[in-house]
């Protein structure tokens, strides 16, 4: 029985495949609501607060569309030099204000495990909108969403997942998540950012076919889904080292003539040199429809921890 009311979302390892499952048939019924256009009144008298302590287009902006979209209120902090954590408050002090003005707490963090610490702090439902190069739970269920509107199923799928995979917190939550289907990795990483060896070891310790390579050219032909990331220049110490890998992958629409008709393009977006602006006319580019999606997962997300 999948129970997700006053659970916290910390990590993308900590959801049963019923909880999986109830959260993307929740998603899909209030899509189905947004295109009708109903009015959706689950998260009346409620208030949402989203505390973002680093930079956010997609996740900050669809968490609150989706609260509002639900009924519910917003109280919101955009970047960390507009709190008290500029004075020196610590996540402690912030986070057991905060549960006396909200019922739900959504929080993007720089540091790893910043997110298990604020849910220690409260009873209140504590999201994880990424924690530094740690995890981004909510990212990859939408991401998960986004596969199965694209491809209709999960299960045999061949997935490429390319990029900044040592950083990426998208790729870090995707991969644990889609751990819980029967796909095919393919990791596509220059040498230094591969995907850490303990998602790897998770992984294949599931009976999971990983492949590591550097190779996009050759990875392309045999993917369902080529999931892009951008190279995270905030995450490196050394900036000549930054632009050594910057444009290590960049897709282009011929890159992808050799690609299945049927090939999904997604990307959790910022995009800086990633994927062509050409690539964005073809049918299976999907990554703007994925930013999208955010929107009704969220909706579920936040009306099943606060039922
Ligand atoms: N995908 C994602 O996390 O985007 P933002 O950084 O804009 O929230």
């Amino acid at each position: 029985m999948a129970k997700l009311a006053h659970k916290d979302v910390l990590r993308a390892d900590q959801f049963s495949g019923d909880e999986i499952d109830l959260i993307m048939e929740t998603a899909r019924g209030y899509a189905a609501a947004l295109e009708r256009g109903e009015v959706v009144d689950r998260m009346r008298g409620k208030i949402l607060s989203t505390l973002f302590y680093e930079p956010s287009t997609r996740t900050r902006l669809s968490f609150e569309a989706a609260m509002e979209r639900l009924g519910g209120r917003v109280i919101s902090v955009a970047e960390a030099k507009s709190t008290s954590a500029a004075k020196g408050e610590s996540l402690y002090d912030t986070i057991k204000t905060v549960e006396g003005y909200a019922d739900v707490i959504v929080l993007r963090h720089p540091e790893i495990g910043s997110a298990e610490q604020a849910a220690r702090a409260t009873d209140l439902p504590v999201i994880n909108a990424g924690d530094g190069a740690g995890q981004h739970p909510t990212q990859s269920l939408l991401d998960l969403y986004t596969i199965l509107e694209e491809q209709r199923r999960v299960d045999g799928l061949t997935i490429a997942l390319v990029g900044d995979l040592k950083h990426g917190r998208t790729v870090h939550s995707l991969a644990d998540l889609l751990a819980n289907y029967d796909v095919r990795f393919q990791f596509v990483a220059p040498d230094a950012l591969r995907m850490p060896a303990e998602i790897v070891g998770r992984l294949r310790a599931k009976g999971l076919s990983v492949t590591e390579t550097s190779d996009l050219a050759g990875t392309i032909p045999v993917a369902d889904v080529v999931y892009m990331t951008r190279i995270q220049r905030e995450r490196f110490e050394d900036a000549a080292e930054y632009d050594r890998l910057k444009d290590a992958f960049v897709l282009t629409r011929d890159a992808l003539d050799p690609a299945k008709e049927t090939i999904t393009v997604m990307h959790p977006l910022p995009r800086v040199n990633e994927i062509a602006t050409d690539v964005d006319g073809l049918p299976g580019a999907a990554y703007f429809r994925q930013a999208a999606n955010g929107v009704p997962v969220r909706m579920a997300l936040l009306s099943l921890v606060t039922a």
